[in-house]
């Protein structure tokens, strides 16, 4: 897991060599689809998500993540307009499967975002997109959801004829991700010494990182059997701040982008009902109790640098608390 986490960059330089026509046609048809819904389960479906919110605001196109496992009951509303975008590592996730041969058959035109080209997605699918970014032996997925991104930014802006941009921004996040990792890891294995035998965490965010507060909090799950939540900071007050207790840790995902003013006030909140505020974020602020500082981008490509750090974490605290990244349960 750790080397895979390591290789992030190399994997997102593979993941770039992309068929810019191809990207433009599969773009053209998401524009004209009448719906478009992203399915896919775990890690992938957090991908999705970011899909999701890139899709409206730069393609202003609107779409629905639905999960796999539910995608059935959904399906009486596909039809012969709707685009469907199964995003899946392996290709081969039962669910997925299954929820794509529903689509199909009542019509839909199927785009699978893959890992494996020679998976059952993948012949199933009109077009699909490899990830290219080489197998993932670890457990969890890490690399292959950077790279998942990394696809959507390429889909999103060729919805707006700008794939060579996209391209050329992704190519600067190689540095960024390196710079992410490097700066944090040292950091990150000191702080899950500290935090090994806390029960919770919450993880929060807004907008476009809001899939990485998820995504965080299922890596903590997955491998260090923590009970971890992610959710959209502005849901805090509907439950979840009730059972915020002194010490508990509050990952906040705060860069400076459109969302930080509102997600650091709900951090405020969480704060002042003592939690340890750990911050995800390119600016300093006397709220965090500690900063996980990343490298300042485009403001569309945060999630991409804030997953980062919280891969590391996951594999920290379950080298801390005992366990085996590599063989989780
Ligand atoms: C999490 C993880 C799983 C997968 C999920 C979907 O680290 O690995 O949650 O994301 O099983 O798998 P794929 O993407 O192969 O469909």
């Amino acid at each position: 897991m750790l080397k895979e986490i390591m290789e992030q960059p190399q994997a997102l330089e593979k993941t770039l060599h992309q068929d810019r026509r191809k990207f433009t046609d599969i773009a053209l048809d998401i524009l004209r689809a009448g719906q478009v819904i992203f399915t896919a389960c775990g890690t992938s479906r957090y991908a999705a998500l970011v899909g999701r919110y890139l899709f409206a605001k730069v393609g202003r196109k609107f779409s629905d993540v639905v999960i796999a496992s539910e995608f059935g009951y959904f399906a009486d509303a596909v039809d012969k307009n709707t685009v469907v975008i199964a995003v899946s590592q392996s290709g081969e996730t039962a669910d997925v499967v299954e929820g794509v041969k529903l689509a199909r058959d009542a019509g839909a035109k199927i785009i699978s975002i893959v890992n494996r080209p020679n998976s059952m997605l993948a012949d199933m699918s009109h077009h699909t997109i490899h990830l290219n970014c080489g197998p993932e032996i670890g457990v969890a997925a890490t690399k292959t959801f950077l790279s998942q991104l990394a696809v959507f930014y390429l889909l999103t802006f060729s919805m707006i004829n700008s794939f060579g941009k996209a391209r050329i921004q992704l190519r600067d996040m190689y540095s960024k991700v390196a710079e992410a990792l490097d700066c944090n890891n040292d950091r990150l294995n000191k702080l899950s010494h500290k935090l090994r035998d806390k029960n919770d965490f919450y993880y929060l965010a807004r907008g476009i990182n809001f899939a990485i507060a998820s995504e965080g909090a299922l890596k903590l799950k997955e491998i260090s059997y923590v009970h971890a939540e992610g959710m959209p900071a502005g849901e805090l007050k509907h439950g979840t701040l009730a059972l915020i207790e002194p010490g508990i840790p509050v990952i906040t995902i705060c860069p400076t982008d459109y969302t930080y003013n509102e997600t650091l006030n709900n951090a405020v909140e969480a704060k002042s009902r003592g939690a340890y505020i750990i911050a995800i974020s390119d600016k300093e602020s006397d709220i965090y109790d500690f900063w996980i500082k990343i490298p300042q981008v485009d403001e569309l490509l945060y999630p991409m640098i804030a997953v980062v750090p919280l891969q590391l974490l996951a594999y920290h605290m379950a080298v801390a608390r005992g366990y085996d990244p590599d063989k989780p349960r």
